[in-house]
């Protein structure tokens, strides 16, 4: 798979049942009720959400979504999957980069985020986009009880 081929858009309506699904596969993704789903969308109190999908140009498949809360200067991201059949072929990178240039058109300067401390994999992708590690939420998640890593990143020294 071309990552570069990929279609990045904006999640719609229509890619919520999909996400739902591709998320509820992966353990370390969000499994967030489909009330909570819909509200990403609604966006109808602040903070702005930016949710994006990466789906298969012709197929239309989605292989992988992200979910922002806009506060700029400040952005937190909440949440980012890849299927798990299409992880490590870039499919994440490229959605961030995308996010990135959405970002900064909105004036945000830098992202943070949470990570449960076991997600060494998630820890490893962030590093590789330029995430630094900058505090730690002790017993922050549950089920199963565990430390959260909080990360940050200035989009100016993003790696590319
Ligand atoms: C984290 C996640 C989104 C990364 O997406 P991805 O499309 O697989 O990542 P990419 O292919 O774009 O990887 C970019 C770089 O990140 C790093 N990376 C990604 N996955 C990694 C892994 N499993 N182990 C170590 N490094 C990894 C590598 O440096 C990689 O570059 P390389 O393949 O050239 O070495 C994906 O693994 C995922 O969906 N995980 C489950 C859900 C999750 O944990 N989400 C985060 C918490 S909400």
């Amino acid at each position: 798979m071309n990552a570069g081929g990929l279609q990045v858009r904006a999640m719609l309506a229509a890619d919520l049942e999909p996400v739902r699904a591709l998320a509820e596969g992966l353990p370390e993704a969000p499994h967030w009720t489909e009330a909570a789903w819909r509200a990403v969308l609604a966006s109808r109190c602040p903070p702005r959400r930016l949710a994006l999908v990466a789906a298969e140009p012709e197929a239309g498949t989605v292989l992988g979504f992200l979910v922002v809360s806009l506060l700029p200067p400040q952005a937190e991201l909440e949440a980012i999957a890849v299927a798990a059949t299409a992880q490590r072929q870039g499919v994440g990178r490229r959605l961030f980069a995308v996010l990135a240039a959405e970002l900064r058109s909105a004036d945000v300067e830098d992202v943070w985020l949470e990570v449960r401390a076991s997600n060494l994999a998630a820890q490893s992708f962030y590093r590789s986009l330029g995430f630094a590690e900058t505090g730690r939420r002790l017993g922050y998640y549950a089920d199963p009880i565990e430390d959260a890593i909080l990360m940050g990143l200035s989009l100016a020294e993003m790696r590319k």
